[in-house]
């Protein structure tokens, strides 16, 4: 046969069939890509949503410069033109300012009901009445304290001015020499100060106020009227004996969200602690919290030097008498060209966002690896000749491709719609950045694959990996990132989290574009690398030690956790130790077993004989040699060990199916899991094809073929696809390929009416068996294990399949397991019943019936009251007869055959009829089914009993 030049498939072979499948396999998945893919398209089209949202509204009028329109010509035609001078609070920002406008300094007064007055939780007495609120006339309050007294009264009169002379040619300077304040908030900046656009007084603090003391005062300053009234407030200075007692006062005054809270704000407080005539030494209270009514935080401030200058003021005067001043004339903000509000949402969302979208496909890679191994489909391809290499290979170019794909679309779909994000940022950095995570992540997943053997907990794991990761950069993290004055060394230890690495790689990009789009230059270059604050070198350098680390200890972790190869930790020393006791058959330590051997059956004896024959001598007769192999699953939690074989010798021709027959939990699957490769055994070994199962399994594989008890078949492929699929693992090819696959399908009934290519998912159970059963023989293995191929079949679908091995049979060894003794019967060559992880018999089924069946059992039902009868009857037939089985009225007796004459017991029957009424009676052979019963009672008896 041109089959039997089959080598075992090359390398490239296999990997070939795994791609084809797997393309396969991602094509039925297309749904689940497109849904994948899409995550980024729909986030990167809400960004840009959002980004046009925002961009609306920052082009609002009121979020630039302010506009008019001005007839210049006088032809009546409107001209438009725009600067600080119209442009309200707003707007200013935004306005080119060659020339600064110049503000008065002010004070922060509190609002007239704000002020501090006498209350019970205050408990100075020295306050105004609470009366004066109603009024609006409270005072404004200072407190102060010091070493003197005496001297710091005087520095606190010096501050209040007595009087307010406005000089109209020179607003600006009279404000200056009086004690200007206001009840409003500060800006971000101080271009226009709101002090004099909102409406309400500019107060002047005096020592006392006159009725009518409300002056107007209009300055023109940088073209910009202004037109203020200044309300005289009576500046009010209190001492206090202590600065804790000052504190203990502004606490107690405090403004907060209760309006039943009793509020008493004041407006400074000063602690002229050790001063005197040659000293000032001073420290100020001030209030830095003020916002306005819609809640935002101004940088209060520019309210502050003004203060300041008041101590300053009265010292000096204090020294060289009132003549002598310093004056703070104006505050005046730094000339700035015009700017556009500009907010890159893609850049200040874009780290969070894209870290997510990058992150997910850390799950997907990892459930598509967990799920392999959880419906044990890695494993099923390896029995199949599938190596190591290959799988790796393919599945890791697999997933970089699709990584790949992910990515590119990611990146070009964002510049399409123009984020800036993706736009500013040298692309090929981006490459680099992006091509090294996605290795990276692929490596981690299938180290994490390693460790999870259910789909369900590797998902859960996976997003709260993601999103934990997202949310834990983004809130906690970054803010590491952003504090200078945290150590570097304890940023780099964060990323060597790789979910960090990312997300400090994303951080990077997102300032670079978001800084280079604000300031209108570009975003990161190769160049900015070097820069220091530039973490993008480290997280790139981290990235690229961690996937050669990380891809190691994968592949480690799989080899040494993953089932099927079963290697010790250290596996890779074997690598030297093989080469020098390449192939050696331990006929050394047999001598133990023979003690066992003695108590055996002459049958089971003579078998463990063959093989002791068949070692000394090869001879390729034998596809499968077991030689006294043993399994112990070591005692745990305080049970005994236990011990699932103990001692199975047998050898297999080919061309011959050998049934094992054995109640549940005899010990044939942990029998056929060390012959398949999932277990090692404890003691002992089995040589396919001269090959040692303990030590070279990867070769049995290439000529092996396993039709597992359970299913494992991938649900999205059809029949045809899996039998390719494992066919090209067997190293079929072009037409020879074809024809396998199509006589295979032939062969278990599933060519017909395009159930070749219905995806295994809707396949019945019968089917899926069948299917099962034509993989475990395409490709032409020479040794076969089948788990009861015929569980679950119909009678029609079971022939099917019967005669389906029964051609398979011809050339190769098939071990078959099963619980009908009828297909025993049919399929087998031989049968052994497997008892308590040991054979009590072995042989073919006809000896076996002969052996253990050598009697008639004979059945008889009548009335209770002729039981009797019946008995004597049987009696006189056989005086040896047993009777096995009696209940109401029916009896069963097993008539050893020797005894008697089918005839004799005819006439004994008819007679008996004649005397009392039979139900029913019937006279059967043994069949395999009470030698079964018979054989595993007694092997239990025994085993009770020893
Ligand atoms: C307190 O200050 C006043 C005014 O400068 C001075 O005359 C007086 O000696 C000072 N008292 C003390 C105890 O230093
Ligand atoms: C008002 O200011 C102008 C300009 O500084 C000055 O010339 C004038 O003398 C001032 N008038 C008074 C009354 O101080
Ligand atoms: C402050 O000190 C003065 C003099 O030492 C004393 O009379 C007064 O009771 C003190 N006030 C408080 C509130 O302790
Ligand atoms: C200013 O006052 C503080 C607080 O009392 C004190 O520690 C510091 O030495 C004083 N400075 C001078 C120059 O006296
Ligand atoms: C300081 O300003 C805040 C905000 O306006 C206000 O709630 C608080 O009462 C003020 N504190 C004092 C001591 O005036």
């Amino acid at each position: 046969m041109a089959d039997l030049s089959l080598r075992p498939a090359s390398f490239w072979t296999q990997a070939n069939a795994l791609l084809r499948k797997n393309v396969t396999y991602q094509k039925r998945n297309i749904k689940t890509n497109i849904r994948l893919i899409s995550f980024p398209f729909i986030l990167c089209i809400l960004l840009v949503a959002l980004q046009a949202f925002i961009n609306s509204q920052l082009d609002k009028p009121s979020n630039n410069c302010g506009c008019t329109c001005r007839d210049t010509t006088g032809d009546g035609k409107c001209e438009k033109v725009c600067g600080l001078e119209y442009s309200d609070l707003d707007q200013a920002a935004t306005c080119p300012i060659p020339n600064p406008p110049e503000w008065p300094p002010l004070l922060q007064v509190p609002a007239p009901e704000y002020r501090a007055v006498r209350t019970d939780f205050i408990p100075f007495t020295d306050l105004p009445n609470e009366s004066c609120r109603s009024l609006g006339s409270c005072p404004a309050t200072f407190l102060f304290t010091g070493n003197n007294q005496s001297l710091g009264k005087i520095l606190v009169k010096n501050m209040v001015s007595t009087s307010l002379n406005i000089n109209t040619s020179d607003a600006v300077d009279s404000l200056a020499t009086g004690v200007a304040g206001s009840d409003t908030y500060p800006q971000t900046n101080n271009f226009l100060d709101p002090a004099f656009f909102s409406g309400v007084p500019i107060y002047n603090v005096q020592s006392q106020c006159f009725p009518n003391s409300t002056v107007s005062v209009s300055f023109l300053e940088s073209a910009i009227p202004v037109q203020e009234e200044v309300q005289c407030v009576q500046g009010f200075s209190l001492w206090r004996n202590s600065s804790s007692e000052i504190n203990d006062e502004l606490y107690k005054g405090y403004r907060k969200g209760n309006p039943e809270r009793k509020i008493n704000e004041i407006v400074a407080a000063y602690d002229f602690l050790n001063s005197n005539g040659n000293r000032f030494n001073v420290s100020i209270w001030f209030n830095s919290t003020y916002k306005n009514d819609s809640g935002q935080t101004s940088i209060g401030l520019v309210r502050v030097p003004r203060s300041v200058n008041l101590a300053s003021n009265a010292y000096i005067q204090f020294l060289r008498g009132p003549g002598t001043k310093i004056i703070f004339e104006f505050v005046k903000e730094m000339p700035k060209p015009g700017t556009k509000l500009r907010l890159d949402l893609s850049s200040l969302l874009g780290t969070l966002f894209f870290t997510w979208v990058i992150l997910q496909l850390f799950p997907v890679i990892l459930t598509s690896l967990v799920y392999e191994k959880q419906q044990k489909l890695r494993i099923m391809m390896k029995m199949h000749g599938l190596g190591d290499g290959p799988y790796w290979m393919i599945s890791y170019a697999y997933f970089l491709l699709i990584s790949f794909i992910y990515m590119l679309c990611f990146v070009i779909f964002g510049s399409v719609i123009g984020l800036k994000f993706f736009t500013m940022n040298d692309y090929s950095l981006q490459f680099v950045f992006y091509f090294l995570y996605i290795n990276l992540q692929i490596a981690l997943a299938f180290l994490a694959a390693a460790m999870f053997s259910n789909i369900k907990t590797a998902a859960v794991v996976g997003y709260i990996c993601v999103f934990g990761t997202g949310l834990l950069g983004g809130f906690l993290f970054q803010f590491f990132i952003q504090d200078t004055s945290f150590p570097r060394g304890g940023i780099i230890a964060m990323e060597l989290y790789p979910g960090f690495a990312l997300y400090r790689g994303l951080y990077e990009f997102s300032q670079a574009s978001f800084t280079g789009d604000f300031l209108g230059t570009n975003g990161m270059r190769w160049g900015d690398l070097s820069d220091s604050v530039n973490g993008m070198a480290e997280v790139m350098i981290i990235m690229f030690v961690e996937w050669f680390v990380v891809i190691f200890l994968a592949f480690y972790v799989d080899q040494v956790v993953s089932s099927g190869s079963g290697k010790s930790p250290l596996f890779f020393l074997q690598i030297f130790r093989k080469n020098t006791s390449s192939f050696r058959r331990p006929s050394l330590q047999r001598q133990d077993s023979k003690v066992f051997v003695q108590m055996e059956k002459p049958d089971v004896l003579q078998e463990s004989e063959k093989v002791e024959q068949l070692l000394l001598e090869p001879n390729s007769s034998h596809a499968i040699v077991v030689d006294n192999i043993k399994k112990v699953y070591p005692g745990r939690d305080g049970n005994s060990a236990k011990f699932a074989v103990r001692g199975l010798s047998l050898a297999l021709p080919r061309g011959e199916c050998f049934g094992m027959l054995g109640p549940n939990g005899a010990g044939k699957t942990s029998f056929i899991s060390m012959m398949i490769g999932l277990t090692k055994p404890t003691s002992g070994s089995a040589y396919v094809n001269g090959l040692d199962i303990r030590t070279q399994m990867d070769g049995i594989y290439t000529s092996m073929g396993v039709c597992p008890q359970h299913d494992l078949l991938w649900e999205s492929l059809t029949g045809r696809e899996h039998l390719l699929f494992y066919g090209r693992l067997k190293n079929l090819k072009g037409s020879a390929l074809t024809q396998a696959v199509e006589e295979s399908l032939k062969g278990v009934n599933l060519f017909n009416g395009g159930v070749a290519d219905k995806q295994a998912g809707k396949y019945s159970g019968g089917m899926k068996r069948r299917l099962s059963v034509a993989i475990s023989l395409i490709g032409d293995p020479k040794v076969v294990y089948m788990d009861e191929p015929s569980t679950g079949l119909d009678p029609a679908s079971r022939n099917n399949l019967w005669n389906v091995v029964k051609r398979a049979k011809q050339d190769r060894a098939i071990i078959l397991t099963t619980h009908s003794m009828e297909e025993a019967e049919v399929l087998c060559d031989r049968l052994g019943i497997f008892v308590d992880g040991s054979l009590q018999c072995i042989g073919n089924p006809k000896e076996l019936k002969a052996r253990y069946g050598g009697s008639y059992v004979f059945t008889m039902t009548t009335s209770s009251d002729h039981e009797q009868d019946v008995e004597i009857m049987v009696r006189h037939l056989s005086p040896n007869a047993n009777k096995i089985y009696h209940i109401s009225g029916t009896q069963k007796f097993e008539l050893p055959k020797q005894d008697i004459r089918i005839a004799d017991v005819f006439k004994a029957v008819e007679n008996a009829k004649s005397r009392f009424t039979v139900f029913a009676w019937g006279l059967a052979d043994t069949t395999l089914e009470d030698v079964f019963i018979k054989v595993a009672r007694g092997a239990q008896a025994f085993n009770v009993l020893s």
